[in-house]
């Protein structure tokens, strides 16, 4: 079975987000007071699992756990457990997830007993005190812990960093470094307009990577990697200590041509673009009918409509094509 487009792109990737909510506040993602859905309107952890098995069973390869935070969802564990079934099977090739690492210390071992190998930890300075301003309630010093136990457990890790303007660019060598010492992927993602933040302004925020590659390439030896994992990501390599560098560029170089992925939120609703408003719902054809063929159908019809690409430009130094949906409702 396969899942594809009105552009004949393949959909084999889903991003399942299982909270909006996130014990953090950072700056860029939140404004300090969010309301968040209430939990009487999220699927069950059952009905998670239903959802995906049939996504799995129209050809989804890969599924990512996103949030909000996801391993602050109750009992999200036992989802994991669960769901790892796909991959003893054959029939899922990767089980993963985006996290802010907060929960890791905690829960890398049971992590890698599911059937998770390799975990995406945002994380965007290395600075304790830069740390809790942009994060507002996050703490350093637990992520650290999370990420030590995380690779304990025998989990790869790949760092997510947000390139702000004024915050992390003086830290892109030391972050670079670290991640190289600690065997660590490293991918920087340029900030794009999701959603109110309160006060915080995106054009201010935002640090084109073309500038961040450049000063990369003023102290390394760079080399384009052809190579796509089949996610947004292009990839060079550093060849003073053969670090793989991912960049994220939806505002500096759009990457739609190529995207294989859908997302689902924790009430059901399936958004086939990240950088558009349009939905479908899900939870209605999962809830009315037994029968299989009913979401099944429904998931099809959505992905027939899922758009070219999306449409964030900053480039008139104003901010266009602005969600008003913030990054945590679909786990980026
Ligand atoms: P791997 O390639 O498997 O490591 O994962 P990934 O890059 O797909 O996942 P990750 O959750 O680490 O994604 C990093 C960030 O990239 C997301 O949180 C988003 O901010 C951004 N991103 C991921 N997919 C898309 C996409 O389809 N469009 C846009 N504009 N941004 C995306
Ligand atoms: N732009 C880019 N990345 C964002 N993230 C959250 N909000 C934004 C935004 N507006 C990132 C987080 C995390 C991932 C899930 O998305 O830092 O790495
Ligand atoms: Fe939470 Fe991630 Fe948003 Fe930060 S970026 S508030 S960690 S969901």
């Amino acid at each position: 079975m396969k899942l594809v487009d009105p552009f004949q792109r393949t959909i084999s990737y889903l991003r399942l987000s299982v909270t909006d909510r996130c014990d953090f506040r950072c700056l860029y993602c939140m404004s300090e007071n969010m309301q968040f859905l209430p939990k009487k309107d999220l699927l069950t952890l059952e009905e998670l699992d239903i959802l995906c098995t049939e996504f799995i069973n129209l050809g989804i390869k890969k599924l990512r756990i996103t949030g909000g935070e996801p391993l602050v969802r109750k009992d999200i564990m036992s989802f994991f457990g669960s769901i790892g079934r796909h991959l003893d099977s054959g029939k899922l090739e990767e089980l993963t997830l985006t996290t802010n690492g907060s929960q890791l210390e905690k829960h890398a071992d049971n992590l890698y007993l599911a059937g998770v190998r390799r975990v995406n930890i945002s994380l965007d300075t290395l600075d304790e005190k830069k740390f809790a301003e942009i994060t507002r309630w996050g703490r350093l010093p637990q992520v650290l812990r999370g990420i030590d136990a995380a690779q304990k457990a025998g989990l790869k890790v790949k760092i997510n960093v947000v390139a702000l303007k004024g915050f992390n660019e003086d830290e892109l060598l030391k972050i670079t470094s670290w991640c190289a010492e600690r065997d660590m992927g490293l991918t920087f993602i340029e900030v794009m307009p999701m959603g109110d933040i309160g006060n915080e302004n995106r054009l201010e925020q935002y640090w084109s990577l073309k500038d961040l590659w450049k000063t990369l390439a003023s102290h390394y030896e760079l080399t384009d990697l052809a190579e796509s994992t089949g996610g947004p990501a292009r990839y060079f390599k550093i060849e003073e200590t053969g670090q793989k560098i991912g960049l994220i560029t939806p505002l500096s170089h759009n990457f739609c041509e190529s995207c294989n992925r859908v997302r689902v939120t924790c009430t059901g609703e399936i958004y086939t673009c990240l950088g558009q408003e349009g939905k479908s719902d899900l939870k209605t054809p999962l809830r009315s009918s037994d029968d299989r063929k009913v979401l099944q159908e429904a998931i099809q019809q959505a992905i027939g409509l899922k758009p070219k690409g999306h449409d964030f430009d900053y480039s008139r130094q104003t901010v266009e094509g602005k969600m008003t949906r913030n990054m945590s409702h679909t786990g980026g």
